[in-house]
């Protein structure tokens, strides 16, 4: 039978931080054992906001070598500006979506806060707006059947089941199947210098624990970890909680149980708590941090590895875009 396709990108911004490692990239390497996957590094999304052409390029590459280093296979690896066919749809099935619904993206309003807030004198761009038919265009052009994204996804993936909803009604044809979130139990991981914002690139460096940092930085940044404010209270604390499901996630079960326990007879030790965090998070990004000096040694060969496989997997874009055209009586 044949294998399902799941299909998901990522933005070329910010670097590769634990909060993105494990509520999202360690699951796509575990659906690649399962599914056919296209992993796309989405540059052209990385224009909609203010953006400098040297860093894009540069960001570009040091994602691809990131991914390959957490364990992403280069054949299901692509760039998507290798792959054009994504605009191209992008431009068909935006004449199947309406104002409206573009209107009402949550995501396009607050981007379109973060840039007036950053620079007053900095346009909002049109592609920041059309940016969900782009997405839906990634999904639909390779017929995917399954998409893992967040929660904070959820409302473009509605929005990608409508466009090709209009277009099967359009063109008379069942041609696009609707693709399915895939959710996974993965961890919202807090930033551990403010446990009530989620960790992430934009917030600054403090407040994301980057994959390939030194290992003492790590061990620094979680031995300064918020974890409560003394006050007594029922509930665990929010920085607390962040600690514990860390340790989870980067699956050490028995530590956390033991810990937990302490935890419940009121005898954790913070200091415990966060040396055991120091230790499970090295021991995840060592084999990980060793694999991407081993890329890093043959750049050229790794690029040409990217360019070969979104060059393979830009033969089933062709395919669908030829599909479209001729049902959209463009060809
Ligand atoms: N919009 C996604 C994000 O902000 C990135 C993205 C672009 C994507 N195209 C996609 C995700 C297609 C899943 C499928 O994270």
């Amino acid at each position: 039978m044949e294998r399902k396709r799941v299909l998901s990108g990522i933005q070329p911004t910010g670097n590769l931080h634990l909060g993105r490692y494990l509520g999202a990239i360690q699951n796509w390497v575990k659906l690649q054992d399962q599914y056919e996957c296209v992993y796309s590094v989405v540059n052209y999304h990385a224009m909609t906001m203010p953006f400098q052409p040297t860093k894009l390029r540069e960001n570009v590459w040091e994602l691809c070598y990131n991914l390959l280093a957490c364990g992403v296979k280069p054949e299901y690896l692509s760039i998507q500006s290798m792959i054009p066919e994504h605009t191209e749809l992008g431009w068909i099935l935006g004449c199947m979506c309406s104002y409206g619904e573009l209107s009402r993206m949550v995501q396009f309003k607050e981007k379109s806060e973060q840039v007036k807030e950053k620079d007053k004198d900095v346009f909002i761009s049109s592609g920041l707006f059309t940016y969900p038919v782009l997405q839906a265009a990634d999904i639909l052009i390779y017929r995917a059947d399954y998409v893992p994204v967040g929660k904070d996804q959820d409302q473009h993936l509605e929005l990608t089941r409508n466009i090709a909803t209009r277009f099967n009604n359009v063109t008379g044809k069942e041609y696009f199947q609707l693709p399915e979130p895939l959710y996974a139990e993965l961890p919202k991981v807090m930033s551990t210098a403010d446990p009530f914002r989620k960790m992430s690139a934009s917030a600054g460096e403090k407040h994301n624990i980057d994959l390939f940092a030194p290992e003492e930085q790590i061990r620094k940044q979680i031995r300064s970890a918020v974890t409560d404010s003394g006050e007594v209270s029922d509930k665990m604390a929010p920085g607390v909680e962040n600690l514990f499901s860390i340790l989870n996630a980067t699956g050490k079960p028995d530590v956390y149980r033991e810990l937990m326990d302490s935890y419940h007879q009121g005898n954790l030790k913070y200091s415990q708590l966060k040396d055991a965090v120091a230790d499970a998070v090295i021991d995840l990004v060592r084999p990980i941090q060793e694999e991407k000096q081993r890329i890093l040694q043959d750049k050229k060969a790794v690029k040409e590895s990217i360019k070969a496989s979104s060059a393979q997997i830009r033969e089933r874009a062709r395919q669908t875009l030829r599909e479209v055209k001729d049902l959209c009586g463009l060809a």
